[in-house]
């Protein structure tokens, strides 16, 4: 079904299709499965995955799957692998390969690891089938961040990234990720958005990255979680569309937004405002982890019994996605 950079893409966000970050590193895994009183032992985490990647509802909706180191070498109880459990869905495997975030300066600024060998592992992940990767940076908002050294080496680093991941045929997420928390409003956000994917496309760019190639993870503009101000649906959904098309060239085939703390339902109302506003090239569709797992992990609480009822809650959250990403979602359809 696919072969080159540009099909890969193309096939994860074709029709509506997004995907499922399932790429929680095991700390925040273990963060997650806190939250419902359930231990973080290998053997919960591969049946939880394997509830999540053989639900009814990945079929159609859901395009990659992006997986951790531990999840893309595990079987499912009968021995199968699971990726090969997500490609029999129609979804492609994908895994995580940066190794999580170091500080560069006194205002605890970060920078993202893992590119010394990345090329060698990169060479592993794809001969185990992966045909796509991700590489998350954060970037802070605060009242003196970020810092241009803060951005330009993410974005100098996000861009190398990408480069080795389409060297070994992968399709490269870059995800520059500002933060949620703080307590700036929508315009700060928009600002702080905009000086990211300038450098980030500048970057890729520079280093003949192939943009028809690569997949474009971001955060949508929107006020800090502490903010005063409160935004509506339609302006940060304006918002976030007049960020992007100032700076994503056309021939990017895809933006697939993080959740990043936005409730579930914030963040499928959020997509459908988007894509109902249309006017741009670029398929706009969802990669979110938490905006696609919380009532489904709630629903499982650790108990084979409740495997079908957590299928059920994802498999409506994906379907849901699936609809904002063509701009045909509404609030009914979320009691049907
Ligand atoms: P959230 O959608 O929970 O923000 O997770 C997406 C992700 O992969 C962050 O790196």
């Amino acid at each position: 079904m696919t072969d080159s950079l540009e099909k890969i893409a193309k096939y994860i966000v074709s029709d509506g299709k997004g995907i499922l970050a399932a790429d929680e590193s095991n700390p925040t895994c273990t963060k997650r499965f806190d939250s419902i009183g359930v231990e973080s032992t290998e053997d919960n985490r591969r049946d939880y995955r394997e509830l999540l990647f053989s639900a009814d509802g990945m079929e159609g909706n859901i395009g990659g799957v992006i997986l951790y180191d531990e999840t893309i070498r595990q079987n499912s109880s009968d021995g199968t692998k699971l990726i090969d459990i997500i490609s029999a869905n129609g979804a492609l495997p994908g895994i995580k390969v940066d190794k999580g975030l170091e500080v560069i300066n006194d205002q605890n600024e970060t920078i993202t690891k893992g590119l010394e060998d990345l090329d060698v592992r990169c060479k592993e992940y794809n001969e185990m089938g992966a045909k796509f990767t991700k590489w998350r940076s954060v970037i802070n908002i605060g009242d003196s961040i970020p810092s241009y050294e803060c951005i330009n080496q993410n974005m100098d680093i996000l861009a190398k990234y990408a480069k080795i991941a389409q060297n070994n045929n992968m399709v490269p997420i870059v995800e520059p990720e500002v933060l949620i928390n703080g307590v700036h409003d929508i315009d700060r956000a928009h600002e702080v958005s905009t000086a990211c994917l300038s450098v980030l496309f500048e970057e890729l760019e520079k280093k003949n990255v192939l943009i028809e190639g690569c997949i474009l993870k971001p955060s949508m503009v929107t006020p800090g979680m502490d903010s005063e101000h409160t935004s509506t649906v339609e302006k940060v959904a304006r918002m976030t569309i007049d960020c992007l098309k100032n700076n994503v060239p056309d021939s990017l085939p895809g933006i697939t937004f993080l959740s990043g703390g936005q409730t579930e339902l914030e963040a499928t109302e959020h997509l459908n405002a988007m894509n109902q506003i249309g006017g741009f090239q670029w398929k706009l569709s969802f990669s979110y982890g938490r905006a696609l797992q919380q009532s489904a992990l709630k629903a499982w609480q650790g108990l084979s019994s409740n495997k079908e009822a957590a299928q059920q809650a994802f498999s409506h959250r994906a379907k849901m996605n699936k609809l904002a990403a063509l701009g045909q979602w509404n609030k009914e359809l979320e009691t049907k």
